[in-house]
């Protein structure tokens, strides 16, 4: 009997050391994709994965810090990031769940 409780347990612990992965997490069913909005949720996901290089302080040209400037480009980004242009460094690139959650609001109209 002691060997099957521990064949259980070794599997709970397997299980939960898999789970810590953050990539992981997200492509199971926790990537919350309803009602996404530019406040919620994409302004983090471009703050921490575009911002530092398109700020107005940048001098590519390409403004992304703000919901009016990110609306303006927004269909070249939906391009860089599925071309896998961008961001140019692929450690950090969007995770899946980040990707649909952005497109989750491109077709929802793009809500503030
Ligand atoms: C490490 C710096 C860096 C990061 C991070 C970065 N970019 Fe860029 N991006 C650049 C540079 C430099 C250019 C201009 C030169 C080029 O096109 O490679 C550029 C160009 C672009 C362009 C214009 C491309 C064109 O030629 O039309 C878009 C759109 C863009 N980036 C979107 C994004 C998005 C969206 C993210 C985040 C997911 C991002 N970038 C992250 C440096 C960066």
């Amino acid at each position: 009997m002691n060997k099957y409780f521990f064949i259980f347990f070794l599997t709970i612990f397997l299980a939960s050391c898999t789970n810590s992965n953050e990539e992981d997490a997200f492509s199971n069913n926790d990537c919350n994709t309803d009602d996404v909005t530019y406040l919620s949720a994409v302004r983090q996901i471009v703050d921490t994965k575009c911002v530092s290089c398109h700020s107005s302080g940048t001098t590519n040209g390409i403004i992304l810090e703000d919901y009016d400037n990110l609306v303006i480009y927004i269909e070249n980004v939906f391009f860089q990031i599925n071309s896998d242009l961008m961001p140019p460094s692929s450690s950090i690139d969007l995770t899946e769940c980040e990707i649909n959650q952005m497109e989750s609001w491109y077709e929802n109209e793009m809500p503030l």
